[in-house]
């Protein structure tokens, strides 16, 4: 696996921690590529539960090269804060490295995300609220303060002057009160000591290990159908969480990206607000959120749930290059008698058999469903593909099918070792 990318093949949620976690086992190095502290990764290893939401998965293994690329956005609060739990439980976090390139999310993109959230009023996103957008919009508009910024108080300190001009300006309007340059100045300072051990040239880094032959493990936050180009616009996020932004994100070339594992759940979940055409508003929809716990790791908040929505998936697989699919929470199904995947949409008279390109008609489409017998039985117990009922595996083998592409994970409950790892991949053949 030399060069592998994991990503969210939904909206997020999709139990990429796990499978990353699963996964770093066997890399050298794991590097975040985009977004921020808006991501929740739930790990559960030995029975312990870990959240994060910035630090790479990859970090309990401490013999392992932990990576911020550049692509992503970093509150250094909730960076430190994250170190200090885990050193708290034992793991030192000697092994994160961080790119000089990435970008700081200031005390204004906080205050920022919540003020534009507010002034959109019944239009909001329902982001996170952690000040992803508007770090990313300076980044754009060049005005981005960046992580190497702190090795140069005097640079720092004038960055932090004329991004606050306008941000002051905005702040005024929004009722909020001005920013201080020198105190905003002084408090990421109070930073530099504590970043200064990690920062490196993350891209040299990956790919000499690349070069050495070592296993790289690009690990993506949030979901293609969050991606800000491909998703359901604007109810997305501000970053391309598609696997091809694992090379701009990190500073390697796509030729280096070897597989790509997408990450999907049995059933669909969005978080926020936007679109969301199998969405339930049912007692099973009731039993999804409640069997497969369905709360966000960030925010606390309750999670939609739905059917599976293939249409949606096919277009997922279609913008990474899936060439394998891990399938998470199988277990959650249990007990339904009958499940139903979306296969096409019906928007007024036609016929979508393929995600829709205008945004309308996905906000109108009608998910058409194809119907599978459900299963009975509790899947936590098995532990291989012949372990699980016929159902199961008819479930899995639709999708892998509808989809074209190779199922390799299955994961039938949240300890690590409740996946069931293919021998052979299921699907369109080939081995992983
Ligand atoms: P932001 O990323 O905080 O700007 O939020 C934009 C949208 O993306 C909102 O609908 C969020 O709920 C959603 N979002 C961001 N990060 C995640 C994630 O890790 N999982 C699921 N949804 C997310």
């Amino acid at each position: 696996m030399p060069g592998t990318v994991v990503v969210g093949a939904q909206w997020g949620d999709e139990g990429k921690g796990k499978i990353t976690d699963l996964l770093a086992e066997k890399a050298d190095v794991v590097a975040r590529f985009q977004g921020g502290n808006n991501a929740g990764h739930t790990i559960v290893r030995d029975g312990e539960e870990f959240k994060l939401h910035l630090i790479p998965s990859g970090i309990l293994y401490e013999a392992k090269t932990c990576v911020i690329g550049n692509g992503v956005v970093i509150d250094p609060h909730i960076l430190f804060g994250e170190l200090e739990a885990l050193r708290a439980r034992g793991i030192s976090g000697d092994n994160l490295r961080i790119s000089g390139n990435a970008h700081l999310i200031m005390p204004y993109h906080l205050l920022l995300d919540g003020a534009s959230e507010q002034q959109l009023g019944m239009y909001k996103i329902g982001t996170t609220g952690r000040g992803i957008g508007p770090c990313y919009i300076d980044k754009y508009a060049r005005v981005g303060i960046r992580v190497q910024d702190l090795l140069d108080a005097k640079i720092l300190k004038r960055k932090i002057k004329t991004a606050l001009q306008e941000k002051n300006f905005l702040l005024q309007r929004y009722d909020i009160g001005v920013l201080d340059a020198d105190q905003v100045t002084e408090e990421l300072l109070g930073y530099r000591e504590r970043f200064e051990p990690f920062i490196c040239d993350t891209s040299l880094l990956i790919n000499s290990a690349l070069d050495q032959g070592q296993h790289v493990l690009f690990e993506g936050a949030q979901g293609a159908l969050l991606d800000i180009d491909f998703g359901t616009y604007p109810f997305v996020t501000s970053s391309n969480p598609i696997a091809g932004a694992a090379c701009s994100g990190t500073g390697v070339g796509p030729t280096r990206v070897d597989h790509v594992i997408g990450v999907a759940k049995a059933y669909t979940t969005r978080v926020g607000e936007g679109p969301f055409p199998t969405e339930l508003f049912d007692e099973t929809g009731t039993a999804m959120l409640e069997v497969g716990q369905e709360f966000g790791t960030t925010t606390g908040r309750q999670r939609r749930c739905g059917w599976l929505d293939l249409v949606a998936l096919k277009y997922a697989v279609r913008l990474n290059g899936i060439t394998h699919l891990a399938l998470t929470k199988l277990d959650v199904l249990s007990g339904l008698p009958t499940l139903k995947v979306a296969v096409s949409y019906r928007a007024g008279r036609r016929q979508l058999d393929e995600f829709p390109l205008r945004q309308t008609d996905f906000h109108h489409a009608k998910p058409m469903y194809e119907e599978l017998p459900g299963w009975t039985q509790d899947l936590r117990a098995c532990e291989t593909w012949q372990d699980l009922p016929q159902e199961a595996r008819d479930y899995v083998q639709f999708v892998a099918e509808f989809t074209r592409t190779r199922v390799k994970f299955i994961a039938v409950g949240p300890g690590r070792e409740e996946t069931i790892v293919l021998p052979r991949s299921i699907g369109l053949g080939g081995a992983f």
